[in-house]
């Protein structure tokens, strides 16, 4: 763990991703957001942000569906940096294979979200399966991961294995989205699973 804390907390303190602050991430998040919205109804609920960074997605989050951002990041430079929104935010700075969510947030019925970080674990899926499948009550597991693009030969290789990864969890798939930046060309594919205990 802190070989890899080391890493992503320089590569935050040096501004590397910085780039996830722009606007057109900022499209990426709000269609994430707005997945988890149409598809809770009631109290609202906790939320788990899995690599999160610096909590983005927070501030596009509805405080009448989301009751508690849960922000979980391997570096505690990213997690520093989250700006308190209207959502009341616990930061916990694990790896994803160290991380399990607390009695009370494990038989909570909750949202799981995983943007833009499996890609770094060759376990990441299963990870996020074992706190998937350890929730008691029902879960949404919302995950987001860059698609093939024509100039990027790698990430369509990543890609391609990373969702056949999560196809092969047999979730139940409830909505499928494309994020698109038209400037680079780059598009984001969001998919939002329930998972029943
Ligand atoms: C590309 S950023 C994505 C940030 C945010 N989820 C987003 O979509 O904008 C990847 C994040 O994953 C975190 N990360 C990488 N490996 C991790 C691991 N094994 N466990 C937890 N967090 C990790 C990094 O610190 C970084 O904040």
């Amino acid at each position: 763990m802190n070989e890899l804390n080391d890493k992503w907390n320089s590569e935050f303190a040096a501004g590397k991703l910085n780039f996830l602050r722009r606007d057109n991430e900022q499209v990426r998040l709000k269609l994430v957001a707005r997945l988890i919205h149409g598809h809770l109804e009631g109290e609202a609920v906790p939320l788990i942000d899995l690599g999160s960074g610096e909590g983005h997605l927070c501030k596009w989050l509805d405080e009448a569906k989301i009751s508690q951002y849960v922000a979980v990041d391997i570096s505690d430079v990213a997690l520093g940096n989250i700006v308190e929104a209207k959502i009341p935010v616990t930061r916990i700075c694990q790896s994803l294979a160290t991380y399990f969510p607390d009695d009370e947030m494990k038989s909570s019925p909750l949202v799981i979200v995983a943007n833009e970080v499996l890609y770094y674990g060759a376990d990441s899926v299963d990870q996020l399966k074992r706190i998937a499948e350890g929730q008691s009550e029902n879960c949404l597991v919302v995950i987001s991961a860059v698609g093939p693009h024509p100039d990027k030969p790698n990430w369509t290789a990543a890609s391609i294995k990373l969702w056949k990864e999560i196809d092969a969890l047999g979730w139940c798939k409830l909505e499928v989205e494309i994020a698109r930046d038209e400037e680079s060309g780059v598009i984001w594919d969001i998919v939002i699973f329930k998972v029943t205990p």
